[in-house]
């Protein structure tokens, strides 16, 4: 039936109409905050104790261990699930040691947030490109290119380290092949056979990351990462990766970034029966907050458009550096 015995517009009449028929929902107990956490005392330039503002990421700071816990007690007072430690090391070597250090930036914060807020879940990224000097994922050939098969032991050693910490999730972000069931073993060895696993499993390389590589000081020294992130062109791939990940026992999958992959949420989402986590990555959010800025956005409007938009694309999980903002506006609405 057609126009006009079918009019679209009488079930869009009121406020209770609409929500009567509202397919999605977004709540604060789907979102992961990101947090960068440093070893060497942040500069706080006028700003709050023991933080120091990301100049791209307006209203994110990078974190002292005791501003880490404040804001974990934040994130858990605004109802959010959990948050995703990044450190940021005082040092860095080849091998990215720093990453399985038991007294490393990471593991210390984990200990510090589980024990100040335990019903807070603590996600912790899995890489080494933030404590190698040459700024790759996982370690290097003598040509230069990122020896696969020998950074999958550091990883899994990393992922034990931070489960042995206390971390509730581990989520390898590194793209090396072979990763996903290198930590299962290793955690199940060691121990962690019921931490779960959650996989980047899509991860493109991409130019959204931007600002997340000034705040974590990541970006690599040469090259690029297109020898181990996804070419953006490819979707039918990044349903093969999620399968790959299923294979090696990944607990839950990821899509990262987010706006311009919905696509590829939905086609994961459709492809496994496992939950599905969106990253709406830095790139993501200085877009938003510089739009905002500068008048040309409702900051509001256009972050719950766009995170109800992640979920209708079928994220069942969104780690956003928008989850207090976020969380804060729900509790206003209800
Ligand atoms: C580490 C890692 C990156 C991000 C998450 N984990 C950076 C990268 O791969 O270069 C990006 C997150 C963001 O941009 O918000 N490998």
């Amino acid at each position: 039936m057609a126009f006009p015995q079918t009019r679209m517009r009488r079930l869009r009449a009121s406020a209770g109409l609409r929500g009567l028929v509202r397919e999605t929902d977004v709540r604060a107990g789907q979102f992961v905050l990101p947090l960068f956490v440093t070893e060497a005392e942040p500069e706080s330039s006028g700003g709050r104790l023991g933080r120091e503002p990301i100049a791209t990421m307006p209203g994110v700071d990078r974190l002292s261990l005791v501003a880490a816990v404040d804001e974990a007690k934040e994130a858990a007072a605004l109802g959010i699930a959990a948050v995703m430690l990044f450190g940021l090391p005082a040092e860095k070597d080849a091998h990215g040691s720093g990453a399985w250090d038991r007294e490393g930036v990471v593991q210390l914060a984990t200990r510090a947030i589980k024990q100040a807020v335990p019903e807070l879940l603590v996600t912790t990224d899995v890489c080494l490109c933030e404590y190698t000097d040459h700024g790759h994922c996982g370690v290097l050939r003598e040509d230069g290119t990122v020896d696969n098969d020998s950074s999958l032991e550091l990883l899994a050693q990393t992922a034990v380290s931070h489960a042995r910490a206390g971390a509730d999730i581990v989520a390898p972000s590194d793209m090396m092949d072979g990763r996903v069931g290198a930590i299962r073993e290793e955690l199940d060895g060691e121990g962690f056979a019921e931490v779960p696993i959650l996989a980047y499993s899509a991860k493109f390389a991409s130019a959204f990351y931007g600002p997340f590589r000034d705040a974590a000081d990541s970006a690599p020294a040469f090259g690029d990462r297109r020898g181990y992130q996804m070419d953006p062109a490819n979707g039918r791939e990044a349903v093969r990766e999620a399968l790959l990940d299923v294979q090696e026992g990944a607990d839950m999958l990821m899509v990262k970034p987010a706006l311009a992959y919905g696509d590829l949420i939905s086609a994961v989402k459709r492809a496994t029966d496992l939950p599905v986590a969106a990253y709406n990555v830095s790139g993501e959010y200085a877009m938003v907050k510089a739009a905002a800025a500068a008048g040309y956005l409702d900051e509001r409007a256009t972050v719950l458009e766009i995170l109800t938009s992640l979920r209708r694309a079928g994220a069942d999980t969104i780690i956003t550096y928008h989850a207090k903002d976020a969380a804060t506006w729900l509790a206003e609405q209800t």
